[in-house]
């Protein structure tokens, strides 16, 4: 029997502080339409997503809210999660970092590096910016010692650190990153993570005092400190991957030889924000322990309100589950899928997101009523007995253009490809006019014909919109007389002929928006 291909996705973890929005909702959306697209395509897909919940950070935000740091997490984590199943994330696993399993895997991950002489000890004596928690040198500061990414003030610290060796891989990652071209995509992100490494690189601090900071990993090999929270965090990716196994007695926990599981990842998927973590901390990190480094990674652009980042400390965040309480789960994946071009920045506004709704609502949902409603009444409900060939060569060019896109990240691409299908099925009802062919009783099998395309085409479209409408194209599937959303590789050969199809409500209703139009 021949394996089907495997596909180990992840998001980022994301800050247990503060509530999901609408750049959060993008960056799972997009790894959910990715792993979608693999399932579709025959993959076995282990899709994660989880909590980034220890640091100082979120020690802070529990202290200001008068709760225990567990109490903040516990109620976080499930605003995440059902944030997610809310907007139909498909995933296969939701981590968090405070979970017994992960705080093992990253001890056993310290010890490996310790064990290794990758590790020593140091005094830091600098300036820590806690909200992006990450330290900073002088010369990097702003005005008034401020951090130069969030601006908010930093603190000057001097502790006692452990420090990772990282300086010694710097050689053997760029080497990598040369060697692999599409290791980091897009070309813009990866040319600045290369402008980076031509600087000397630093060791890697991995720890903090726990007189500074106590929510967080004991260090195997001294108590009274904790892991670094974006070490930690990092860690989770082979937490989930089932490679490392603290518990067994063997001493190799897993680190010499990974086949049984999940790792390495295919895709870690992230904002540009956060590219030097993924793609320096941690492959050098991961080659610190002996580990393989992932395959790959996408760095995508931000949402942004006029100029400036979404983001909630800037107060101009838009929230991901008020638009779907309006128009709806889909309209929302699929306005920002559609929306930004994978990589770039995008602008949010409520004007272009009432346009890109009424594509789905004018284009695909009109397309699906009128020919339900044709096959009802011409031919009671069952899609005759005909070909049904009408549309083959764009059914065709559509799944290439989608399947090449996807595969490059083009997401916007594969939509706008799907839609282009959709429009054209709209036009082959201008051009065949079933309304006319029902009149004329010699043309009964012209209109077989035409109802029996247009079935087909619906079939196609499901397969091809379901990455990023799942729900619609389930009810779109079941209108059909289909028993389940058909994937890319059956869509086009289904037997279509004998279908009961069933009117039902329009897919996307007409909205008036609570905000007044331009
Ligand atoms: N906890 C870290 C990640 C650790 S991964 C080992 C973190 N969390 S976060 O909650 O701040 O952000 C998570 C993701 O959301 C990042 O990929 C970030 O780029 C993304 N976004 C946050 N704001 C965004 C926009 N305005 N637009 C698009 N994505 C943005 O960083």
């Amino acid at each position: 029997m021949t394996q089907r291909p495997r596909r180990y996705l992840t998001t980022p973890i994301y800050y247990a502080s503060g509530e999901p929005h609408l750049g959060h909702a993008y960056t799972t959306i997009l790894g959910d339409v990715l792993a979608r697209f693999h399932r579709q395509d025959g993959s076995e897909v282990l899709f994660l997503t989880g909590t980034d919940e220890h640091g100082q950070k979120i020690q802070e935000e529990a202290a200001r809210r008068g709760v225990e740091p567990i109490e903040l997490c516990d109620l976080m984590a499930e605003r995440f999660k059902s944030a997610w199943q809310e907007l139909e994330i498909s995933f296969d696993r939701f981590i968090r970092t405070t979970e017994q399993e992960h705080v093992a895997v990253v001890q056993a991950f310290l010890q490996r590096l310790w064990d290794r002489g990758e590790i020593y000890d140091d005094v830091y004596r600098g300036w820590y910016c806690v909200h992006e928690e990450r330290y900073w040198t002088e010369k990097d500061l702003g005005e008034g010692n401020t951090c130069p990414d969030c601006h908010r003030p930093v603190q000057h610290v001097e502790e006692k650190n452990y420090f990772f060796r990282m300086s010694a891989y710097q050689d053997r990652l760029v080497r990598h990153i040369e060697e692999n071209p599409d290791w980091i995509v897009p070309d813009i992100r990866r040319n600045e993570v290369l402008g980076f490494l031509q600087k000397p690189l630093g060791d890697l601090s991995i720890s903090r005092p726990k007189t500074r900071v106590r929510w967080g990993v004991t260090l195997p090999f001294d108590q009274d400190h904790v892991a670094y929270v974006w070490v930690d965090a990092l860690i989770n990716y082979l937490t989930a991957s089932g490679a490392i196994h603290p518990e067994r007695a063997d001493g190799e926990r897993g680190f010499d030889d990974v086949s049984e599981s999940w790792w390495p990842a295919d895709l870690h998927l992230m904002g540009k924000d956060i590219i030097t973590t993924h793609a320096v901390y941690w492959p050098t990190l991961l080659m610190g322990v002996g580990l393989p480094v992932q395959r790959q990674i996408l760095a995508h652009g931000w949402w942004v309100v006029g100029d400036t980042k979404m983001s909630k400390s800037l107060g101009n965040v838009v929230d991901p589950l008020a638009l779907r309480a309006e128009f709806g789960t889909d309209a929302v994946r699929w306005y920002l899928l559609r929306e930004m071009s994978t990589g770039g920045d995008a602008s949010y506004t409520p004007e272009r997101f009432l346009v890109r709704y009424e594509e789905l609502s004018k284009i695909l949902g009109n397309l699906a009523s009128r020919a339900i409603a044709m096959i009802g009444k011409y031919r009671g409900g069952v899609v005759p007995d005909a070909r049904g060939r009408g549309l083959d060569t764009e059914i065709e060019a559509a799944f290439e253009a989608a399947r090449s896109a996807m595969t490059r990240y083009r997401v916007h691409e594969a939509l706008a490809a799907a839609m282009d299908l959709a429009r054209s099925a709209n036009g082959y009802i201008e051009e065949r006019q079933p309304w006319s062919q029902a009149k004329d009783d010699t043309a009964a099998s012209q209109l077989d014909e035409t109802l029996a395309t247009l079935a087909r085409v619906l079939v196609a479209l499901c397969a091809l919109f379901e990455p990023v409408v799942p729900a619609k194209m389930s009810e779109l599937s079941k209108s059909l007389g289909l028993d389940a959303v058909p994937n890319l590789h059956e869509a086009l050969s289904i037997p279509i002929v004998g279908l009961h199809v069933t009117k039902d409500e329009p897919l996307f209703p007409k909205v008036e928006p609570s905000w007044e139009r331009p």
